[in-house]
């Protein structure tokens, strides 16, 4: 069993202070540890992490990335830029991006392909709002949008790369998650790849993230097909993030 993948996802918070303190604790508490870990800042503090957490465990992943490679897109970043600075993972169709960037399915297909091409690895999220969820909807959601990148790209595009189920209802919220039906759409997940590559399906790693904290994340890595956790808030705070990775790790 790998160890699982514990990704900090600090959207849009922290400032350069934060980022110092925090990464130079974390790389403290984690010296000459081997666990799988990785911090996701805002991009103007990529650079930093990367710098900060050089000699430790700690991989550093953006949180979006453009879909062109270079030329007149003001503000944009390209799979290559990140590459060269050293980030590992690219976090790509999440809801807020979704939602308030209105990303489509197309653009986020096109990310996947780019990121792919630039050997760095996305991790997709996906997930059903709660209307969704209500009218149970959940499992056709998740399959259409991993279908959107085994129709497109194949199953081999899923070699090496990250899904992260997400449910949109419990992204930063009081709704109290169950998680054994967690662990069903996990396992559906996997299913559907296994149609059509037993080794991937094995080997892919299948993140859960909204409303992780030091109280549940344990149970949730218990279950069989959740390989790592993706956490928002609870990660904000270095005390609770510690604790999350003392819980997980046993240390
Ligand atoms: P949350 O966010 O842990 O605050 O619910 C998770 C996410 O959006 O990745």
């Amino acid at each position: 069993m790998k160890k699982p993948l514990i990704i900090a996802n600090w959207k849009l918070n922290g400032n350069q202070y934060f980022v110092n303190i925090f990464l130079e604790k974390l790389c403290y508490k984690l010296k000459k540890k081997k666990y799988n870990i990785s911090i996701a800042p805002s991009s103007i503090y990529l650079n930093k992490a990367i710098q900060k957490t050089k000699n430790s465990c700690i991989k550093i992943c953006a949180q979006n990335v453009d879909i062109n490679k270079f030329g007149a897109f003001t503000g944009d970043i390209s799979a290559e830029m990140l590459k060269n600075m050293g980030v590992k993972y690219v976090l790509i169709g999440h809801s807020e991006r979704r939602i308030y960037h209105k990303e489509t399915n197309k653009e986020i297909l096109k990310k996947f392909e780019i990121i792919k091409r630039n050997n760095l690895i996305p991790i997709l999220c996906i997930g059903e709002t709660l209307k969704e969820k209500i009218n149970k909807k959940t499992k056709d959601i998740c399959l259409n949008q991993i279908n959107l990148i085994i129709k497109n790209l194949g199953i081999k595009a899923f070699k090496n790369s990250i899904i992260a189920y997400e449910p949109i209802w419990a992204i930063g919220s009081k709704i109290p998650i169950k998680i054994q039906e967690i662990q069903k759409v996990h396992n559906f997940i996997r299913s559907k790849i296994k149609l059509y590559n037993k080794k991937i399906s094995k080997n892919i790693i299948i993140q859960y993230g909204g409303s992780v904290n030091h109280k549940n994340a344990k149970q949730i890595l218990k279950q069989p097909d959740i390989n790592g956790i993706l956490i928002g808030n609870a990660s904000l705070n270095f005390n609770n993030f510690i604790k999350i990775i003392k819980i997980i790790y046993n240390i």
